[in-house]
């Protein structure tokens, strides 16, 4: 059993058990949800013990403490705290009730229920009945009508634990909902550093970990989409956690709008983390009997440092939140001609992009930006979804049935949530485009933001792409969406609250996103927004890769890739080999450099293979014969980090590893070669002590490096974990090794 409760006269205890960790609550005698615990188990013991009654100044009491002053929501541990009460830390609930301030929440009920929760409309972690179970804590604040549903939902073989919240309006005035936030989690352990990936267009989620000083420290996203600037995941830990070592907590979004992650250390020095949909812009009119729903934030605990917690959220979200056939099926390695031609491109270049692609080993041709309605630049016909045939030369149907005869597949990039002021959608219906009536929008890439509250937007759209979608073989799409939300105001009529309209909006394209998935489930769908602009788990629910960045550069991924794993899966990454100079950076990177770190990912190419040269065409027919080998390793295995990415002079490296440790690939690149470079020997993680391994070079940028490795006879798990695997020292920038590592066990 996942929960356990435990009534005794007034009191109760709930706990949650995964496999490593608990997670403990108390229903007190006063009706407050208190948080007793998150951490490795306890071998069951009440945590209530943690609890102090003390009679502190200026912390207010709440009734009926009387004299003893020893009781005080300002600094008592709460699973779901109000405002207005007498605890003047941040809150995860504030609404406005007529005649009414403040929230006052104490327990009403509970459930317990086999499986995983789903939530109506929202993404979220799914499980089988066996797998999962869910406990539902129902608060109540009788005085203000409002019920507020604690969702728990606990996954203990992946150790996570989720949580979301439904709050309805129980009593007869509408109530306005400023502030839902969907976890609020009171801890010691405090923390005393925060993990945050932070970044900008074409440099997303690169770690920053903060000490956490008195007062909040912040990560956030008002641009209407989780955003390239913050990512929705955050760690909290202790000052010595490292990869391997020392306790951490990490949490993830499962939503792709604005959010809020803050944590807050209080004059007592404990630590309250909240997380949820953005509460600045946001507001929700709930009518008697209305429920609002706020979305999921996964949990989990790791007493060994980063790597575990890595595991258990790459793991969890691969296979509890990625669904349909392609979660579990091998990608297949795709040539888009994003990079290659941009949008100067005809049918006949296409096809002999595709050719040259099918001659190479590629599997899928992407046809990216520039196919419909006029548009030869970023200035028109977003929202005319229909093939400019006079510039492919061909239907769009013919073009595929091309591509399909070559042996590939064929793919296709829409940009459906955005409209050009200069498109026959636009002309037609203005009132379409998030805009303020009488006053000029902003725009962003010359394009604006279809409503996708509206349903006959979403009707339109779905009816546009399926006409598509149906009359040519497509067998992937890439979504994009290539800017933030301004000017959020919907013309549809009778809109309550403009502050609703965000949100709508992720719900309406959650809503085209799932009709679309349903229709067409074998269709790989690649999510993108600008690159990883909207690189969630909620994204993850529907489109189970993401191009993780506009930024192919190999040096600058290293960065990308290694900032993406703490939460998210390689799976998920896509992954490209683009030519050289870089066009983002400008740097020259070596061939064999570029593939070793796109084949961390979905891997793919991004160029015009004409340019290649002979050797760099027979280079890429054994990167796709190696990656299509080993894709189980890539795909599927535990990825580890075994370096930071601090010291541009040293090896930043990483390792795929099968799940008994039989077999490993290790990648490593170091940006910048000196003259006297150290020898470097690698850590690696996950191996059995015991077995031997082959060491086999895949790939290099070093012509010598074959040899280097050749001269290794096998070593063992124990040795390369402890004492490590050597890098040869190379003498260029963005020198690489890929490393195959076997057992040689007979019984793996
Ligand atoms: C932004 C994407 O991230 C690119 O890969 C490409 O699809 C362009 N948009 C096309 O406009």
């Amino acid at each position: 059993m996942a929960v356990h409760i435990e009534e005794s006269g007034l009191e109760t205890i709930l706990t949650l058990q995964t496999d490593h960790t608990c997670y403990q609550m108390k229903v007190d005698e006063n009706g407050y949800l208190l948080h007793l615990y998150y951490g490795p188990p306890v071998g069951g013991q009440d945590m209530s013990y943690r609890l102090r009654r003390y009679n502190r100044s200026f912390s207010p009491n709440p009734p009926g403490v009387g004299a003893a002053q020893d009781l005080s929501l300002d600094w008592l541990p709460q699973e779901y705290p109000g405002s207005g009460t007498g605890d003047f830390r941040q809150t995860a609930l504030q609404a406005e009730v007529p005649g009414y301030t403040g929230c006052d929440l104490r327990f009403a009920r509970m459930k317990q229920e086999r499986g995983m929760f789903s939530l109506s409309g929202l993404p979220a972690v799914y499980a089988h009945e066996d797998e999962a179970e869910t406990l539902r804590i129902w608060l109540e604040d009788e005085a203000g009508g409002l019920s507020v549903c604690l969702l728990y939902g606990v996954l203990p073989e992946y150790d996570i634990i989720t949580r979301a919240v439904e709050v309805t309006n129980i009593g007869e005035k509408t109530a306005v909902l400023c502030k839902v936030m969907s976890l609020s989690l009171d801890l010691p352990p405090a923390p005393t550093d925060m993990v945050m990936f932070r970044g900008t267009h074409a440099d997303e989620r690169l770690p920053e970990r903060v000490s956490l000083p008195y007062g909040l420290t912040q990560t956030e996203s008002r641009r209407g989409f989780s955003s390239h600037q913050a990512n929705p995941a955050v760690i909290l830990c202790g000052p010595d956690t490292t990869e391997t070592a020392g306790w951490c907590l990490g949490a993830a979004f499962v939503y792709s709008g604005s959010f809020l992650a803050s944590a807050e250390r209080s004059q007592f020095t404990d630590v309250r983390l909240v997380m949820g949909i953005h509460p600045e812009d946001f507001s929700w009119v709930l009518e008697p009997g209305g429920t609002f729903t706020a979305p999921e934030v996964m949990l989990s605990f790791s007493a060994q440092g980063f790597a575990p917690l890595s595991d258990r959220f790459q793991r969890a979200i691969r296979r509890h939140v990625c669904r349909g056939k392609w979660r579990d099926v091998t990608r297949p390695v795709l040539l888009n001609n994003w990079e290659g031609t941009y949008f100067q491109f005809t049918g006949r270049k296409l096809m002999e992009i595709a050719a040259q692609a099918a001659s190479l080993g590629a599997e899928l041709f992407v046809l990216d930006d520039g196919w419909f309605g006029k548009r030869e630049d970023d200035t028109s016909s977003l929202g005319d979804w229909f093939p400019n045939e006079r510039k492919l030369g061909m239907s769009l149907a013919e073009l595929a049935s091309r591509v399909n005869a070559l042996g590939l597949k064929f793919g296709l990039w829409f940009e459906p949530e955005m409209v050009s002021p200069d498109s026959d959608l636009y002309r037609a219906h203005p009132d379409w485009a998030l805009t303020v009536p009488d006053r000029d929008p902003a725009t962003g890439r010359n394009q604006l933001v279809l409503d996708l509250s509206r349903r006959e937007v979403r009707d339109h759209l779905y009816a546009r792409i399926t006409e598509v979608l149906d009359h040519a073989s497509i067998a992937y799409v890439k979504w994009d969406a290539n800017r933030h939300l301004t000017d959020v105001f919907s013309q549809a009529p009778g809109v309550r609250s403009q502050g609703e309209v965000r949100h709508r909006c992720i719900l309406g394209l959650y809503e085209l996103l799932e009709r679309l998935i349903r229709r067409y489930p074998d269709i790989l769908w690649e999510g993108c927004s600008g690159g990883g602009g909207r690189f969630d788990a909620g994204m993850l629910y529907y489109h189970p890769q993401i191009w993780t960045s506009d930024n192919t550069d190999a040096v600058a991924r290293l960065g990308i890739q290694y900032g993406t794993s703490f939460f998210y899966p390689a799976s998920a990454m896509g992954a490209h080999v683009s030519a050289v100079p870089n066009h983002q950076t400008g740097r020259v990177t070596p061939f064999e450099t570029r593939a070793a770190v796109a084949m961390s990912g979905a891997f793919g190419y991004e160029l015009d293979p004409a340019k290649l040269s002979p050797e760099e065409r027979e280079m890429v027919r054994r990167q796709i014969r190696d990656y299509r080998t080993y894709s189980y390793l890539f795909q599927k295995g535990y990825y580890r980090r075994l370096t930071g990415i601090g010291d541009p002079y040293r090896y930043t490296a990483w390792m795929h590893v099968s799940k008994d440790g039989s077999e490993a690939i290790v990648t490593a690149v170091c940006p910048l070669s000196r003259a006297q470079s150290p020898f470097e020997c690698l850590c690696l993680s996950g191996l059995d002590a015991d077995a031997s391994y082959t060491v086999k070079l895949l790939l290099s940028s070093d012509p010598e490096a074959k040899a280097f490795y050749d001269r290794l006879g096998p070593l063992t798990g124990a040795a390369l974990m402890r004492a490590g695997l050597p890098l040869p020292v190379i003498h260029h920038d963005a020198g690489s090794v890929q490393v195959l590592l076997q057992s040689t066990k007979a019984d793996f």
